[in-house]
């Protein structure tokens, strides 16, 4: 079998019974997912379902994980971050995702932070082949751009690694719905190009028109898994788990 459809196949993420919480009760618990290349699965739930916690459990960054993460075929369970960024897993978290007192080039010469220079240099042109509104912006200080440029400079940062496996966690939040489409335009390019991408969103309608795949999670648990288009077409699934936000918030 040819390389890249053997990579093709290969399921970039594989959880399960993950709990996972901060004190000694559990914030998530029975979840489990599967993720492969080239695709987006989206993680769509209520505020405080425990999504954020979710995408932290997967990189340890929580109080407790139990369960199982497998991540390309290894598990990961209790790795440290570092090691999970050279093994191509990029996260963008849902705050403090940009470093706001440096200048958009600064942020992603930090991406690049584990890259010899010449080739960190290489990669910078290649993240603005995929963000090229960035590329005016290079000296700018990112506490100076708009939402949706804050936004892809945090993308491009982490795809300075070339990462395999995106957790992207709510990366619309804030940002304006015509400018929300550019981003998760820009998220499905992502996964066409072959990455994996977790992409948990409370814009559940915009989020599951890009999706292949759709968890939704209600009170720390899996409520339904899915293709993104049957949730996406199920009235009643509109109106039970996503609630009004969707047909209002697109
Ligand atoms: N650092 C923390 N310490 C203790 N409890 C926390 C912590 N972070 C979150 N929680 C609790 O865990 C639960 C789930 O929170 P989480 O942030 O994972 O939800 P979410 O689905 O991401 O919500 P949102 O859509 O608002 O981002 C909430 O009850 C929250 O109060
Ligand atoms: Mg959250």
């Amino acid at each position: 079998m040819p390389t890249s459809s053997a990579e093709a196949a290969a399921p970039a993420l594989r959880v399960r019974g993950l709990r996972a919480g901060y004190g000694d009760a559990p914030v998530v618990s029975g979840v489990d997912l599967d993720l492969a290349c080239g695709q987006v699965a989206a993680v769509v739930g209520p505020n405080g379902a425990g999504k954020s916690t979710l995408v932290k459990a997967l990189l340890g960054i929580v109080g407790f994980v139990e369960g199982e993460v497998v991540i390309d075929g290894r598990v990961t369970t209790g790795m440290p971050l570092e090691r999970l960024a050279r093994l191509g897993v990029g996260y963008v978290p849902q705050v403090e995702d940009v470093f706001e007192s440096l200048r958009v080039r600064e942020n992603l010469d930090m991406g690049g932070y584990l890259l010899p220079r010449r080739e960190r240099a290489r990669r910078v042109e290649r993240v603005l082949e995929t963000f090229p509104a960035l590329r005016p912006r290079l000296d700018r200080y990112v506490e100076t751009l708009s939402g949706g440029e804050r936004k892809m400079t945090a993308l491009a940062r982490v795809l300075m690694l070339e990462p395999r496996l995106l957790l992207l966690d709510e990366p619309t939040a804030s940002l304006s719905l015509s400018v929300s489409r550019v981003v998760l335009d820009q998220v499905r390019r992502l996964a066409d190009l072959g990455k994996a991408v977790l992409l948990v969103e409370q814009r559940a309608a915009a989020a599951l028109a890009v999706a292949d795949w759709a968890y939704v999670m209600v009170r720390g648990g899996i409520a339904m898994s899915a293709p993104a288009r049957r949730v996406l077409d199920d009235p009643a699934m509109r109106e039970v788990f996503l609630g009004a936000r969707a047909s209002a918030g697109g």
